[in-house]
């Protein structure tokens, strides 16, 4: 299949508009960029578009789908009875990084919910991605445009790099905003409980809606992998790279002496070593392949750099990769719950 790659803007040209809305309502697939991460599009209505997507993802079809949409009346054909805090969260962080878990509708096929009888429902903040979605008059399905195991595309070339040649269409945006998944929250539980940590943290969420927990398997950390989490996606290994890739944490210099020790090693034994720094740090690494994740001053920017970065060591050949760590305030979770799994959580303190 060739597939077609087009650099839009929101004002056009629309003729790339009405050739992806034709891709979509024929039951093709189109990728487009989001505020989050790029998204890997389908008709969510129709369980073969589903299957597509699947397969060309190399996707396990028990993990369901994110529905796109773009007005907040689609909440009425998709689930059968919309909560009072679902609507509140809606008005509040739609279109956003936000994906709400919802009982299903009649009309979602369980093709693309995986065989739950929950939905995964979300507007996106992404001017290209609303106008898809409006001028195509299609619920999007959509997952990370990545092939599944692989770090998510924060752009287009990420898309063109793991699907070109097994979709239809890829509207290149440009670099996304955000650079991490949208927080999903399941508002079928008694207590609102977020599934997958994202830039809407639970201190957000709390201030619209009262309570809300966190799911258990992703605060544990090996709870990924061995528990059972409630979002079927995070069970998975994920987002990694080829490498085996080691987080070090604790204070700044502690943290450079001891990066700096294990690449030697790593050296004398023959390997090819990377290290993930920050704008602040990258001075102070003299050996192995250097590269700034982004700057500490600006957490945005690191959430926004680390799919990149993953994926350009991933070309540099490395064998190993070091990275230094992101704990803290706002999206802290975030971040790191998506290094860890990078890591295989694989995690060392520098004492
Ligand atoms: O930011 C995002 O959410 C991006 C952009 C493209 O919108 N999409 C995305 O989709 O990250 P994906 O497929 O990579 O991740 C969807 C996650 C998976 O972990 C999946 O298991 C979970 O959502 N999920 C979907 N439907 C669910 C449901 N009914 N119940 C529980 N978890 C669900
Ligand atoms: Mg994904």
């Amino acid at each position: 299949m060739k597939t077609e790659i087009r650099v839009v803007t929101q004002e056009g040209p629309s003729e790339v508009y009405e050739e992806a809305a034709k891709v979509l309502q024929k039951g093709g697939l189109v990728a487009f960029p989001t505020e989050t991460v790029y998204g890997l599009g389908g008709n969510a209505l129709d369980s073969q578009a589903a299957q597509k997507i699947y397969k060309a993802k190399g996707r396990p079809s028990d993990n369901p789908l994110i529905i796109h949409i773009a007005s907040v009346e689609a909440l009425e054909d998709l689930t059968d009875a919309v909560p009072e805090k679902a609507r509140q969260l809606a008005e509040r962080f739609w279109p956003g990084p936000l994906t709400m878990i919802l009982p299903k509708s009649s009309k979602v096929p369980l093709g693309t919910t995986g065989g739950l009888d929950t939905v995964a429902i979300r507007m996106p903040n992404h001017p290209v991605a609303l106008r898809l979605i409006r001028e195509s008059d299609v619920y999007v399905a959509a997952p990370s445009a990545n092939t599944s195991g692989r770090p998510s595309p924060t752009m287009a070339a990420h898309v063109q790099e793991d699907l070109e040649g097994k979709i239809d269409m890829i509207l290149d945006g440009g670099m996304v905003e955000v650079g991490i998944e949208s927080t999903i929250v399941d508002l079928t539980s008694a207590i609102p409980t977020i599934l997958r940590p994202g830039y809407i943290t639970k201190e957000m969420l709390e201030h619209v809606i009262g309570p809300v927990q966190i799911d258990p398997a992703i605060l544990d950390r090996k709870g990924a992998m061995t528990g059972k989490p409630k979002a079927p996606g995070m069970k998975y290994k994920h987002y990694a790279p080829k490498a085996q890739l080691t987080i070090v944490q604790g204070q700044k210099e502690k943290v450079i002496d001891r990066i700096y020790q294990l690449s030697q090693e790593q050296e004398k034994a023959g390997k090819k070593v990377g290290i993930i720094a920050t704008d602040e740090t990258v001075k102070y690494y003299k050996n192995g392949v250097v590269r700034s994740i982004g700057s500490r001053m600006e957490q945005g920017s690191i959430a926004r750099g680390m799919y990149k970065i993953l994926r350009e060591f991933d070309h540099l050949d490395v064998d190993v990769i070091y990275t230094e760590s992101f704990e803290g305030d706002p999206m802290g979770m975030a971040i790191m719950n998506r290094l860890n799994k990078a890591a295989g959580y694989s995690i060392l303190t520098a004492e």
